[in-house]
C-alpha cells in the first residue's frame, strides 16, 4: 500500500519525538542508578553481588535473543522483497520438499535453542536463590527484628556476638528507621534480619545490599545480609502500603568494628541528664505532654510504644522515616504540625508555645 507523503510525515515526527523522549528518560534513569549510591548495580555485599550477577546474565541473554530475532526478521523481510520466498517451485505451487525439510530443521533448531536458554536462566536463578541462603548459620551473627508500621521501621537489636558488647535480655534495645552493622573483613558478621509487620504488607529493600523481601503481618520471614564496605546504604519500603508509602525510608549504616562497639554501648545506655535550665524545662514539657502516650525515652517515665523509641533520637539521620532530615528547624515543624510534613501519619498536631517548643527542641537534642 502506498502512503501519501503529507500523511506519513507527522507520524514519523511523532515517532522521532517518542524515540528521543524515551532515550532521554532511559539515559536519565541509567545515570541516576549508576551514579547514585542507591543502586542494585552497585553491590556492597555478597548477596547483592549474586543478585547483580543474575541481573546481568538475564540482561545479556535477553539482548542477544532480541538481536538474533531482529536479524532473522530483517533477513526474512529482505528475502521476501527480493521475491525469492514466494516463487512457485513447480506448476502446481507445491512446496519443494528439500526446502520444506530445511525450514522444519530451522524451526526445531530454534525451539531447542529457546528451551536450552530458558533452562540456563532457570538454573542461574535457582543457583542465586541457594547462594542467598548460604550465610545462614554463621556463628558471627547479629540478630535484628525489623517491624514495619505505617509508615516507619521499628528496629529491635536482640543479640550480637559477645565481642561487641554485653548481651542478654536486659541489654537489648530499640531504634527506628536505621540499622547499624559492623564491617569486619577478618571475621565477617552476618546480619540476620527477622521481618514482620503489625499492620499492612510492607517490603524491605536496600538495593545495594539485598533484594526485596515482603513483611507480611503474621508471617515472619528472615534474610541474611553482609556488608563489605563501610558507608550509609539507603533503602525504602518497596510495597505500596498507603498514603505515606513514599516516606518510609530506612538507612543501613555499615561501620568499623570499633565504631559499632561504641554505638552498641551508646544505645544500651540511658541518655545523659539535661544540664541547662532550658533543657530541663524541655524535659518537663516532654514528660507532661501527650508525647509520652506514644514514645519511650529510656530512664524516664515515658514508656509509650505506639511511635518510635526516642531514647537516642538525636543520634539518628532521619526524621519521620525520611520525610525530613533530623535537624532542629524540621523537628520544630514536625512537632507543631506533623500532618503538614507527612499527611496521614499517626502523630497528631501539638499546640505548644514558642518558649516551650524551643525548650523541647533543646531537650530532644540531648537524646544522643
Ligand atoms: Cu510500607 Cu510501603
Amino acid at each position: 500500500m502506498k502512503c501519501v507523503a503529507g500523511k506519513t510525515r507527522p507520524i514519523h515526527r511523532h515517532f522521532r519525538h517518542a524515540l528521543i523522549a524515551g532515550t532521554t528518560i532511559l539515559l536519565a534513569g541509567c545515570a541516576k542508578d549508576l551514579h547514585s549510591s542507591e543502586s542494585a548495580l552497585n553491590p556492597a555485599g555478597p548477596e547483592a553481588r549474586h543478585i547483580a550477577s543474575l541481573t546481568w546474565v538475564f540482561l545479556w541473554v535477553c539482548v542477544a535473543v532480541y538481536v538474533i530475532v531482529m536479524l532473522v526478521l530483517i533477513g526474512a523481510i529482505l528475502h521476501r522483497r527480493h521475491g525469492k520466498a514466494m516463487e512457485p517451485t513447480n506448476d502446481h505451487f507445491e512446496p519443494d520438499p528439500v526446502r520444506e525439510g530445511r525450514l522444519w530443521n530451522v524451526v526445531f533448531g530454534a525451539l531447542a535453542v529457546t528451551v536450552v536458554t530458558l533452562f540456563v536462566l532457570l538454573a542461574s536463578d535457582f543457583a542465586t536463590g541457594r547462594a542467598l541462603h548460604r550465610l545462614a548459620g554463621n556463628p558471627e551473627e547479629l540478630h535484628v527484628r525489623l517491624i514495619g508500621h505505617q509508615w516507619w521501621w521499628d528496629v529491635n537489636y536482640d543479640d550480637w556476638p559477645s565481642r561487641f558488647g554485653e548481651r542478654g535480655p536486659s541489654n537489648t534495645f530499640k531504634t527506628a528507621n536505621e540499622i547499624h552493622i559492623p564491617v569486619d573483613p577478618q571475621h565477617p558478621v552476618t546480619l540476620e534480619l527477622k521481618l514482620d509487620s503489625h499492620d499492612v504488607i510492607h517490603s524491605f529493600w536496600v538495593p545495594n545490599l539485598h533484594g526485596k523481601r515482603d513483611l507480611i503481618p503474621g508471617h515472619p520471614t528472615e534474610i541474611f545480609i553482609q556488608v563489605d564496605k563501610p558507608g550509609i546504604y539507603w533503602g525504602e519500603c518497596a510495597e505500596y502500603c498507603g498514603y505515606q508509602h513514599a516516606n518510609m525510608r530506612i538507612a543501613v549504616i555499615a561501620q568499623s568494628v570499633d565504631e559499632f562497639r561504641q554505638w552498641i554501648a551508646q544505645q544500651q545506655s540511658t541518655p545523659p541528664e539535661p544540664t541547662t535550665d532550658v533543657q530541663k524545662r524541655g524535659k518537663e514539657v516532654f514528660l507532661h505532654s501527650s508525647c509520652v502516650m506514644c514514645h519511650t525515652v529510656g530512664g524516664t517515665m515515658a514508656r509509650g510504644a505506639v511511635g518510635p523509641d526516642l531514647t537516642h533520637f538525636a543520634s539518628r539521620q532521619l526524621l519521620a522515616a525520611g520525610a525530613a532530615p533530623n535537624r532542629p528547624g524540621f523537628l520544630a515543624g514536625w512537632i507543631v504540625d506533623p500532618q503538614k510534613i507527612k499527611p496521614g501519619c499517626g502523630m497528631p498536631q501539638n499546640s505548644i508555645g514558642a518558649t516551650d517548643l524551643r525548650a523541647l527542641l533543646e531537650y530532644l537534642e540531648t537524646l544522643q
